[in-house]
This record gives structure tokens, sequence and C-alpha cells, in this order.
């Protein structure tokens, strides 16, 4: 690890009191969940548009039910083994002593496991679901997905596997329990607007911060990825980490090449 570059991005997070870390799945990654876009990533094996849009969502189910119990199944089941990697620890450590708003693009309920308040989750949650019509929210436990994931683990029998698979399903698709109408999970799909007031508070946040630490996104994905701009644009010092040697951003500050459990904690731990 380059010490010099680790201690150049501690120096230049130091810069102001107020922080933001900005994530994405690769943070994640040393969690044992899978990123999208890189190499034998998630949309590689699902791609988005049958599985991450409504309307495509809706074909799969008809046409392929059991590519979609796969789909669902790995991806609940990655998160819900998963357990927080250093680099979230670090910060939740950093969180405890400087003022730090994290924003992320993950779903997967790492950042508060390791102990972080005041998280942005701009996509949603997995372990969340909320009422189609009224907007009532639930908390799903960790055991709960683990649960559903096991269940969703095997393929779907002859007859009417659509059937069978609403069968399982029906724990994320339960009645609402103020207005009896139908939930679905809290995730944000391609297309669906993001949550008012987390999308409200991670721009405040980021026009706002001295610094921002922008940690394992490709940042590709609008609206989200265009924090780290707004953030440099209103003047603050923009640090990356990313294992992509060809990342590059004109709101970079400076890129550091490396893997987020090893790096992050090295830049939280010379931050005063
Ligand atoms: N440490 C640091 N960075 C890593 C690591 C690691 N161990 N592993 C992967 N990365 C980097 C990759 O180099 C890549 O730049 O993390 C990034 C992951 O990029 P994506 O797979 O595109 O994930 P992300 O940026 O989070 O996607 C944003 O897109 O599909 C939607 O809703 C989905 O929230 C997601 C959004």
């Amino acid at each position: 690890m380059d010490n010099d570059a680790i201690s150049q991005a501690a120096e230049r997070l130091s810069a102001g009191q107020r922080l933001v870390v900005f994530s994405g799945s690769g943070l994640s990654a040393e969690s044992g969940i899978p990123t999208f876009r890189d190499e034998g990533g998630i949309w590689e094996r699902f791609p988005p548009e049958d599985f991450a849009e409504i309307p495509g969502l809706i074909k799969t189910f008809l046409t392929h039910p059991d590519r979609l119990r796969e789909f669902v199944a790995e991806g609940i089941g990655d998160a819900a083994r998963a357990a927080p990697n250093a680099a979230h620890a670090a910060i939740a450590e950093l969180q405890e002593r400087r003022q730090v708003t994290v924003v992320t693009q993950n779903i997967d309920g790492l950042h508060q496991d390791a102990g972080s308040k005041t998280v942005h989750e701009l996509h949603g949650s997995l372990f969340r679901l909320k009422c189609t019509r009224c907007q009532h929210r639930v908390d799903l436990s960790r055991q709960e997905i683990r649960d559903l994931s096991e269940r969703l683990g095997e393929p779907l029998p002859m007859p009417a596997k659509r059937r069978r698979l609403i069968r399982l399903m029906l724990p994320l698709l339960r009645r609402c329990g103020e207005c009896r109408s139908r939930m679905r999970p809290d995730i944000v799909f391609f297309g669906e607007q993001l949550p008012a007031e987390a999308w409200q508070q991670a721009q405040v946040a980021s026009m706002h911060c001295h610094g921002m630490l922008v940690v394992g996104t490709s940042a590709q994905v609008y609206p989200a990825a265009m924090l780290p701009a707004v953030a440099h644009d209103s003047g603050a010092k923009v640090v990356v980490v990313t294992l992509d040697p060809r990342f590059e951003a004109r709101w970079a500050n400076q890129i550091v090449v490396g893997p987020a459990a090893e790096v992050v904690p090295a830049i939280v731990g010379e931050i005063e």
C-alpha cells in the first residue's frame, strides 16, 4: 500500500469538520457481496433490463420464473450472510469523532451493522418493506431474509412454477398493517424515484461538506453519481478509493487504488 498516498488522502480529508462518505458495492465486496459491473458481477449474470427494471422483472417472472428465483435467492442470500468488513468499521469509528454523513448506494445494511449512524440509503434497503399505497415501512431481520433465501434456493417444481414462486415470495409481498394494501421490498429499481428524504439530505450534506470519501463505486448511476461533483464544485476535497486502476473523474482530487478493507482503515487512521 502506498503510504504517501494514504497520508495525502488523510490530509485532504482532515481539512474541515464536515465529511461525507459516499459508498457503492465495492465497499461490501470484501464482505462477500458481488459488485454489479466488475467481471463476473451481478449484471453480467442477471442483465439489469431483465432484473432491475419493473417491466423486465414482470417479463422474467412470466417467462423464466426460475431465473427470477435464482436472482432473488442469490441477491438476498449474499447480503443476508454478509458481515461488515474493516472499511465499514473504520467509517463507523470515524463518525464517533468527526461530523460524518454516510450516503450509500448499497442496500445491504452493513454500514448500520458496523455501527454507523446517519446513513442515507439512496437505493433503499433489502431489510425493509414499504407499502405500495400508504408508504408505511416495516423492518425485516437478517435471519428472515436468510431463511427466505434458503427457501428460494431450490429449483421450482412443476407444475405452476409462477404460483409457487409467488407463494415463496409472499413474506416480501405481505399486506400492510396500516391499510391492508400489498407491500414490496423497499429498494429502488431503475427508472424509479429515489427516496425523497434520503436524496434531499444527501444533496445538502454533499453541498456543505469539506471532504468526501468515495468508496467502491463506478459512479455511473444517476442521480446518485452526481454527488461527488456537487461536493467538489462546492469546494470539498474528494478522495476516491477503488480497485479500478482506470478510474478517472474531473471531480476527484485524489484516487487511491486498492481494496477498501485495507485502504479505508489506513486513511481513517491518519485523519486526526
Ligand atoms: N475495494 C474498493 N473498490 C472496489 C472493490 C474493493 N474491494 N471491489 C470492487 N471495487 C470497485 C470496482 O472497481 C468498481 O469501480 O467498486 C466499483 C463497483 O462498481 P459497480 O459494480 O458499478 O457498483 P456501484 O457503483 O455500487 O453501482 C451503483 O448501480 O446497478 C446499480 O443500484 C445499483 O447501487 C448500484 C448502482
